[in-house]
């Protein structure tokens, strides 16, 4: 029976696998952010003579890409990348996610919205057949704080302050419980366009391209229809 760390890795080296035909001198790799992402990166520091470099999600991811000797380009000298990878803390069958549970979706979204295919790489816990069991984090601006809370209450949420967290943009999460999720692209829409939200955990308008989930028996990948 294999732990779910060796799951994770097990997604991290499919991700590999399948990019490496992809890499070459001017190539650039989104690298997303969490504990996959982690196994991800380590990884890829074994190919860091066979691409440009990496657009990081996070501090975190920066940090330790840069610590593997893989150089962290400034997003806005990037004019496109061919994959992203990153992990998430829910995923469905059409490929929406709920992300942010390390509080970086927003960078997350933007790195993403970049690349041409945003390849998600998790265990099989975190396939769902309907997403919302997994709070939704919120990054909101602190000053609107109470009034999203209250947003999303009216939405049917029961919205929590992360305590003690600070995204790497400077602002608050709220991870909102008890969302019925029926049309995740509409919601995310709605919740996007609150004042005061930066950005909320959904990836759904722009969802993955492939999952590589991994289970006991080995990698199940799946494709966007
Ligand atoms: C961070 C994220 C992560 O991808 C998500 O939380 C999954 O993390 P892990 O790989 O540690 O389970 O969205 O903001």
């Amino acid at each position: 029976m294999l732990t779910q760390q060796e799951l994770k890795q097990q997604a991290a080296d499919a991700a590999l696998a399948l990019i490496e035909p992809l890499l070459g001198p001017g190539v650039i790799v989104g690298v997303g952010t969490g504990s996959t992402a982690d196994l991800f990166i380590d990884g890829l520091a074994r190919y860091k003579g066979r691409l440009r470099g990496t657009v990081a999600s996070s501090e975190r991811s920066a940090a330790r890409l840069a610590g593997h000797g893989l150089a962290v380009l400034d997003l806005n000298d990037v004019a496109g990348m061919p994959v992203y990878v990153d992990g998430a803390d829910e995923i469905d069958a059409r490929l929406h996610m709920i992300k942010g549970g390390g509080g970086a979706l927003t960078r997350e979204k933007i790195v993403a919205s970049v690349a041409e295919r945003f390849i998600c790489i998790a265990d099989e816990s975190k396939l769902v057949d309907r997403m919302g069991r997994f709070p939704l984090p919120v990054e909101v601006i602190p000053m609107a704080r109470q009034a999203v809370s209250r947003a999303l209450a009216a939405m049917g949420g029961q919205p929590r302050l992360r305590e003690g967290f600070t995204t790497d943009n400077g602002n608050v999460i709220l991870d909102v419980a008890g969302m019925h999720i029926e049309d995740a692209p509409a919601l995310e829409a709605a919740i996007n366009n609150l004042p005061g939200v930066v950005t909320c955990g959904l990836f759904a308008l722009a969802g993955a391209h492939v999952a590589l989930l991994a289970t006991q028996d080995g990698i199940r990948r799946l494709d966007r229809a």
